[in-house]
């Protein structure tokens, strides 16, 4: 007998934020557990499952087959969405890739700013570059969760396309918080975060080119504010 699979708290992060019903566009696929599981339980109707590789791309093929889903999922050989319509897709995921991979995807197909589409991003780096495209390219942050998986904290972004105040320095680097929130891993996250701002700083501060002392002089600003930030988290927890 199969047995039946689960999602990895990571990628469970990013289901749970998929709306009952909607189309979905995985992109960058890989083994398709995603999709697969989505339609599993009856989340979504149908899927395109799509890849940038042909080797990942038939192990989603095979995934499905053997979970008899197969026919519910248009899978596509194609770089992030160039070979998906706006209609065929309300909702977008992007799961495991860099930051900067992940704002190219959104930047290159025409149709990533037309409202009524939902974006759930979960980057394995470049988060600070991430926010940053999103802020200031019409997206709107709506939500961030972290999720724990093994020793490392993941955050799930849902974007949409719309209006939000500008994000600052500190909250480039961790998100946006805000009073009342339920945030257990909030806190270990910040001070992650703070230690990697201060670690960086630190690593330019022996050089003397210009373009590095202003780089410290971010990371540094930054810090400040994240330690600012990390407080009035704690305050709000007491
Ligand atoms: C580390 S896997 C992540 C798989 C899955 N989404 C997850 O989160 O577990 C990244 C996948 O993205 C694919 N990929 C990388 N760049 C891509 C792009 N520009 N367009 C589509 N797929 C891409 C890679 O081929 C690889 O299969």
């Amino acid at each position: 007998m199969k047995r039946p699979f689960s999602l990895s708290p990571r990628l469970a992060a990013v289901a749970e934020l998929v709306p009952q019903g909607t189309r979905l566009a995985d992109v960058g696929t890989d083994h398709g557990r995603l999709p697969v599981w989505l339609i599993q339980h009856g989340v979504v109707e149908r899927a395109v499952a799509s890849d940038l590789r042909p080797g990942p791309l038939s192990r989603a093929r095979a995934l499905a087959e053997r979970w008899a889903v197969a026919d519910r999922i248009s899978f596509r050989l194609c770089d992030g969405l160039s070979g998906i319509g706006s209609e065929e897709a309300r909702t977008v995921t992007v799961a495991g890739m860099g930051g900067e991979t992940i704002a190219e995807i959104l930047a290159a197909a025409p149709w990533t700013g037309e409202s009524g589409h939902r974006y759930i991003l979960q980057p394995m780096s470049g988060l600070d570059g991430l926010r940053r495209y999103l802020s200031g390219h019409g997206f709107a942050i709506r939500r961030e969760t972290l999720v724990e998986e093994g020793e490392t904290l993941y955050v799930v972004l849902l974007a949409e396309p719309g209006e939000m105040p500008p994000l600052t320095v500190g909250e480039i680097w961790v998100g946006r918080q805000s009073r009342g929130e339920d945030g257990p891993l909030r806190e270990r996250y910040l001070e992650q975060e703070l230690g990697k701002l201060r670690r960086a700083a630190e690593g330019l501060s022996r050089t003397e080119r210009a373009e590095d002392q202003a780089k410290r002089a971010r990371y540094e600003a930054a810090a400040e504010e994240v330690e600012r930030m990390r407080e009035e988290w704690r305050q709000w927890q007491a």
